[in-house]
């Protein structure tokens, strides 16, 4: 598997919203229920950098395939600058090859030197595929708020995983 991963820029944001969007329909990605606009994403967008809140898009067969992205936690307040919340999409077409776990990997390597010491991974309790994916990188459940969400008339809750990852100097 050939993908060529660099940091998003803002001429991308098209390809990353609609490969978020492909993720709605399933009801157990995104607590979004309607497809999203552009232009609703370009703060997020703007929010990122590649020092300390990268955002990465993935190439495959010429086009952007999966995008993964590290913001801040609790609105980015001092105390939790070395916790991020880690979000990750794969084109509908992509998913199951591998694709995410890659992502994640490098995502997670590329931590130390961003400064991010706890990374957190926010799921919905019925989202079997990051569940398994975390499990396999290592994240612990640190929390399971039930109950909180109602997608598609059900009502679902919210995990919080959590990675520790050593500091570069620790
Ligand atoms: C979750 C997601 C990022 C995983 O990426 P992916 O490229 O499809 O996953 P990979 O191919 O790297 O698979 C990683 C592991 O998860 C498993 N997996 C993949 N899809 C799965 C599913 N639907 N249910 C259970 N396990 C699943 C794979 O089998 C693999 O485990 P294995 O090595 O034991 O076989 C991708 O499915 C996705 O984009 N989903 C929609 C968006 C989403 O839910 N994002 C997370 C929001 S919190």
């Amino acid at each position: 598997m050939t993908i060529n991963v660099r940091d998003a820029v803002e001429a991308d944001l098209p390809a990353i919203v609609d490969i978020y969007n492909q993720s709605i329909p399933d009801g157990w990605s995104t607590a979004d229920t309607q497809p999203i606009a552009v232009a609703e994403r370009v703060e997020w967008f703007r929010k990122h950098n590649p020092q300390k809140r990268p955002l990465w898009a993935a190439e495959m067969d010429g086009q952007i395939v999966a995008w993964i992205g590290l913001t801040s936690f609790y609105g980015g307040r001092p105390a939790y600058d070395a916790t991020a919340e880690v979000s990750l999409y794969v084109a509908a077409a992509y998913r199951g090859r591998g694709i995410g776990r890659e992502l994640k990997k490098r995502m997670i390597a590329h931590c130390p030197a961003l400064g991010v010491t706890t990374l957190l991974s926010m799921y919905f309790d019925h989202n079997g595929a990051t569940r398994h994916l975390n499990e396999q990188l290592g994240f612990q459940p640190l929390g399971h708020l039930t109950e909180i969400a109602m997608v598609n008339g059900q009502k679902r809750g919210l995990m919080i995983g959590a990675l520790r990852i050593p500091p570069l100097n620790g």
